[in-house]
């Protein structure tokens, strides 16, 4: 094995390590354009089911705006520890929303129109990935309903929130993801402070980003390889 492909391989393991759910981000310390576009770009180039991309990113800067979600995102406000929490130290606090049936259900006019425009697919492909996509939802994977189809579009988001921390981590930037909110008390103000509309998108998950104020309180603790993966 190289130099250059160990050092990548410790690069690589040094910032899983370092990554940690942070409770509590230096306020001072905001993260760079540059550093936020790579984060942004790890999102935009994630893998998704048929390439659908379904999800969108809000990146919420306004201290006013964050407050919005205190009272109920108690994962992110700081009420376990006594602080401000991620909401109100966080240099970046992102909201993924996932598309919901009304337009990943199969054969969509999103659909047809993102497979035009943004994939650029000759029409033959487009029946073809019609058919196929509603055989996947009706019967592969028996994906049916608002609820089911949206937390479908959530697993892609995770996919995105995943690369976005690890990326983050390469460059010595904290994280954490974060599901400790209420879902109607978040649905109502994203639709009334932010003008999203719950019948397209929902909330999937947020990510806070930043630096840690301090290092973490507890050693990382992680089942082994053996208890986690089976070979055969
Ligand atoms: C989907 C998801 C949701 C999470 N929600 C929260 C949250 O609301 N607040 C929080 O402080 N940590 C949250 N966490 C962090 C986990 O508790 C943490 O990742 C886990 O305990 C392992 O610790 P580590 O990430 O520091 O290694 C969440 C993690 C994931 C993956």
């Amino acid at each position: 094995m190289s130099t250059d492909t160990q050092a990548i391989q410790s690069q690589i393991l040094d910032a899983f390590n370092f990554r940690h759910a942070t409770k509590v981000f230096d306020p001072a310390r905001k993260i760079s354009d540059s550093e936020f576009n790579v984060i942004l770009e790890a999102a935009r180039l994630s893998p998704s089911s048929f390439g659908f991309e379904p999800w969108q990113l809000l990146v919420v800067q306004s201290p006013e705006k964050r407050e919005l979600f205190r009272d109920f995102a108690w994962g992110a406000n700081g009420a376990f520890n006594g602080t401000d929490g991620q909401l109100g130290t966080a240099s970046h606090f992102l909201i993924f929303l996932a598309h919901t049936d009304a337009t990943m259900k199969h054969n969509s006019e999103y659909q047809q129109r993102f497979m035009k425009e943004v994939k650029q697919l000759p029409d033959e492909v487009i029946g073809f990935i019609n058919q196929a996509f509603q055989k996947f939802q009706e019967h592969d994977f028996q994906i049916e309903g608002e609820r089911q189809i949206t937390d479908w579009s959530a697993k892609q988001a995770y996919i995105a929130m995943g690369n976005v921390m690890s990326v983050a981590a390469m460059m010595g930037i904290d994280s954490c993801p974060i599901e400790g909110f209420e879902m109607d008390k978040t649905v109502e103000v994203l639709e009334q402070h932010f003008g999203i509309d719950p019948k397209l998108y929902k909330p999937a998950v947020m990510v806070a980003l930043g630096y840690r104020a301090d290092e973490p309180q507890f050693p990382k603790t992680r089942r082994t390889q053996e208890q986690t993966v089976s070979w055969f």
